[in-house]
C-alpha cells in the first residue's frame, strides 16, 4: 500500500518527501484553506515540484460543464496534476469527458461501492471513499474500502483506491488488510505510525549499555 499526504502544508509535505514514504498528496478547499488566503496555483505548483508523484487539487464548480472547463485548467499546471472531482451525476459526467482527454481524475466524496462503480467504469483513475465520515455516521467506512478494492481487483480495472479520511493509525492497518492501493494520511497520522513505545525503550537500553562500556553515547564513524 502506498502513502499519499492528505495536507497542503509545505513544511509537512517536505518532511513526508524527505522521509521517502510520501509519493502523492490529495487536497480539497478545505484543506487548501487551513493555509490561509493563498494564491491557488502557486501553491499547487509548488506542492507539485516537490513532490515525485500524483498531486489532487478538486475543482469546485458543481455542474459538469463548470467542472470539465476547470479540470482542463487545473491539469496545466503540473504534470503530475490529478483533478478531483466529486462523485455526483454530474461529476460522473465530468469524468467520462476528461477520462478520455487523458486528464486522471481522482472521484472524492465517494462513500459507495456503487459510485466507485460509476466512476472506475467513466475512466476515474482513483477512486476515493471517506472512511472517516462513513464511521462517523454510525457506517462501517473500511467495508467499503474493502468492497471497492475486491470489485476492481476481480474485475481487473485500472483503477486505484485511495482510503481517505484517515482519522488514525487503526485506519491505515485496516487499509492495508482491505487491500487499499493506497491511504491518504494526514501529517499527524504519518508521524503515530512509527511510534511504539518497544521502540523506544530499546533505543534507550542499547545506548546505556554501550556507553556503560565503551563510555560514550555514540560510534566515531571515522574509527570504524
Ligand atoms: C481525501 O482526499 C480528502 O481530502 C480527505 O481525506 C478528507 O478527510 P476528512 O474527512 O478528514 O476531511
Amino acid at each position: 500500500m502506498r502513502l499519499f499526504l492528505d495536507t497542503a502544508n509545505i513544511e509537512q509535505i517536505r518532511h513526508g518527501v524527505r522521509l521517502g514514504v510520501v509519493s502523492g498528496i490529495t487536497t480539497n478547499p478545505s484543506i487548501i484553506s487551513r493555509e490561509g488566503k493563498v494564491d491557488y496555483q502557486s501553491l499547487v505548483k509548488e506542492i507539485c515540484s516537490i513532490v515525485p508523484g500524483p498531486v489532487s487539487t478538486e475543482v469546485l464548480s458543481q455542474d459538469a460543464q463548470g467542472m470539465i472547463a476547470e479540470a482542463r485548467e487545473i491539469a496545466k499546471w503540473a504534470e503530475n496534476i490529478t483533478v478531483k472531482i466529486p462523485a455526483s451525476l454530474d461529476g460522473i459526467e465530468a469524468t467520462s469527458v476528461l477520462a478520455k482527454e487523458n486528464i486522471k481524475v481522482n472521484l472524492t466524496l465517494c462513500f459507495s461501492l456503487n459510485q466507485a462503480i460509476l466512476g472506475a467504469t467513466a475512466g476515474a483513475t482513483f477512486v476515493s471513499p471517506f472512511v472517516g465520515r462513513l464511521d462517523d455516521i454510525g457506517e462501517d467506512g473500511m467495508k467499503v474500502v474493502a468492497d471497492i478494492a475486491q470489485y476492481l481487483c476481480y474485475y481487473q480495472l485500472p483503477t486505484q483506491v485511495i482510503a481517505a479520511s484517515i482519522r488514525h493509525p487503526q485506519h491505515c492497518l485496516a487499509a492495508a488488510r482491505a487491500g487499499a492501493h493506497i491511504a491518504t494520511v494526514p501529517y499527524k497520522v504519518l508521524l503515530q505510525m512509527i511510534q511504539h513505545p518497544l521502540t523506544d525503550i530499546g533505543i534507550k537500553r542499547f545506548t546505556e549499555d554501550w556507553e556503560k562500556v565503551m563510555g560514550a553515547k555514540s560510534i566515531d564513524p571515522g574509527k570504524l
